[in-house]
Formats: structure tokens, C-alpha cells, sequence
């Protein structure tokens, strides 16, 4: 069934025709879309990063409600550094704040958090704020979500070579002993699946360095739909999308192709 014809039906018959033992095990998705969420309001950006939020805590839930064990969210990319430093303070406020009203309910659902990337560039407290919640639901066991702060796919890469030369260096490793899998044990997501499905929300068709190594055989789904709109039909219509699709991982059909 086609996504439009999906949009026509309720909520409950999307969720009655979901498969339960073929969800993603690993979901990441980049939340685009929050500032245009705001312009098409006549509101200020950080206005559309609220209502992000929001989105946020209902895809979190619905996810964890589903069945889903790894949900990865890029929250804030190496490149959006760039920005201008108002709006950069107000996303880390949003964060710190999300953090902070998040972990009661974090706890009541199990859900271990983690953040990846370049986590000392942000303000210490923010940094500090994560590594207490980060510790606190360490042993939460329903769900991992994992936040993806000051990420980029690149430097995940350039990084993890970086630590594969030191431990070659002083010999903890031989460079014979190099492959896929002793590589992917480098990368900040050594502890996590690579993703099976990645939504892109907001109609833009790229990957925007977000995980580059983890993609290689993700199933994309990109949808028009702006972040703060993207709520449990939405997330429904992107699951029963994938669950539609034959994955192949370079191998040939089981559908009988000659
Ligand atoms: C992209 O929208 C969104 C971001 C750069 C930030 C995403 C952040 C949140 C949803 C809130 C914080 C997250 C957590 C997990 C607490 P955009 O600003 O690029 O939108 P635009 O492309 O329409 O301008």
C-alpha cells in the first residue's frame, strides 16, 4: 500500500497492521525541520525546537511501547555549531532542560540513555547533566536511546582511525588483526547496532553527515513532513513502509528473481 492510502486510514488500523516481530531493531532518525515548523507559524526558530521536543518525548514513548530496543535521534550535528550563537544557547537550555524533566520518566520506562559524539564541546553543565543521566539509567534495559550531540559521521570516522593507529602504535593490536568488525568496535556507536531503518523528516533527500560507516545497509525513508508534526501516524505509516520492503544486504531475492 502506498503512503498516501496509508494517510487515509486511523491510527488504530495502522498500528493493528504493524508486524511485531519484524520491527527495526535499531531506528535512527534526523529530526529536520523545526525552524520551518516555526517560519510557516510567523514564530521565532526556537518555538519550532519546543514543539521538537515534544515530538521528541511522543516518538520516544510510542517506540518504546512498540518494541523497539535502539532509537537514535541526531539532535544537534557538528555543523550546527555554526548557527547563530543565540539560537546554539537556546537549543543547549532545551537540551539541559529535556534532560533534567526527561529522567523520571526515563526511569519508569527503562530507558538507559546514552549521547555520542563529540560530547566536550558542550557547555559543562549540559555535558555534566548527561553524564548524570547517562549513569542514572545505565542499567534501564527496555530501550536504548541514544543521543547524537555534536555528531558528525566524518569525525565519528577520522576519530575512531585516530584510535586504531594509537592502539596499532603501542602495539595493543596488530594491523593484521584490522577488519570490519574490529573497526565498527572504534566507532561511537561500538555499543549499539547499526540502524536497519533511517527517517529523515522535512523532505530533504540527504544524509547530511549523520552516521556514514552505520548506513551501508539501512533502509531510508524520507517524509515531508517537518519534525515537530511527525507524531505516532506519521511514525506508524514510516514503519509499515519499511516492513514493506525486501532487505536484501547485497544478496539475491527470495522472491523468486532469476
Ligand atoms: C533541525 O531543524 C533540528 C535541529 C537542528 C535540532 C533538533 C533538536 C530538537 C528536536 C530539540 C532538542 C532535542 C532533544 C533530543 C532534547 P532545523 O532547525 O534545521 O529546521 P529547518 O531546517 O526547518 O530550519
Amino acid at each position: 500500500m502506498q503512503t498516501k492510502d496509508l494517510e487515509l486510514l486511523s491510527e488504530e488500523t495502522l498500528l493493528s497492521r504493524i508486524d511485531k516481530s519484524q520491527l527495526p531493531k535499531h531506528l535512527a532518525i534526523i529530526m529536520d525541520g523545526n525552524g520551518r515548523w516555526a517560519a510557516k507559524r510567523h514564530l521565532p526558530r526556537i518555538a519550532g525546537h519546543k514543539e521538537g521536543i515534544s515530538a521528541v518525548r511522543e516518538i520516544v514513548t510510542f517506540a518504546r511501547e512498540l518494541g523497539i530496543r535502539f532509537l537514535t535521534l541526531y539532535a544537534f550535528s557538528n555543523e550546527n555549531w555554526n548557527r547563530p550563537t543565540t539560537e546554539v544557547s537556546q537549543l543547549m537550555r532545551l537540551l539541559g532542560l529535556y534532560l533534567k524533566k526527561e529522567l523520571k520518566t526515563l526511569m519508569a520506562d527503562k530507558v538507559c540513555l546514552k549521547a555520542i559524539g563529540q560530547i566536550d564541546r558542550l557547555p559543562k553543565p549540559v555535558a555534566a547533566l548527561l553524564s548524570s543521566v547517562e549513569e542514572k539509567t545505565s542499567q534501564n534495559k527496555e530501550m536504548t536511546l541514544t543521543l547524537a550531540l555534536s555528531y558528525s559521521g566524518r569525525s565519528d570516522i577520522v576519530d575512531a582511525v585516530h584510535n586504531v593507529c594509537k592502539d596499532i602504535q603501542d602495539q595493543k593490536i596488530s594491523l593484521n588483526d584490522l577488519s570490519e568488525t574490529v573497526f565498527s568496535n572504534y566507532l561511537h556507536t561500538k555499543e549499539i547496532p547499526d540502524p536497519d531503518l533511517m527517517i529523515r523528516t522535512s523532505g530533504e533527500i540527504r544524509v547530511s553527515n549523520f552516521f556514514l560507516w552505520q548506513l551501508a545497509y539501512t533502509e531510508l525513508y524520507f517524509t515531508n513532513t517537518l519534525w515537530p508534526d511527525f507524531r505516532r501516524k506519521e511514525f506508524l505509516i514510516a514503519l509499515l513502509n519499511y516492513q514493506s520492503r525486501e532487505r536484501r544486504f547485497g544478496k539475491v531475492s527470495h522472491k523468486g528473481k532469476s
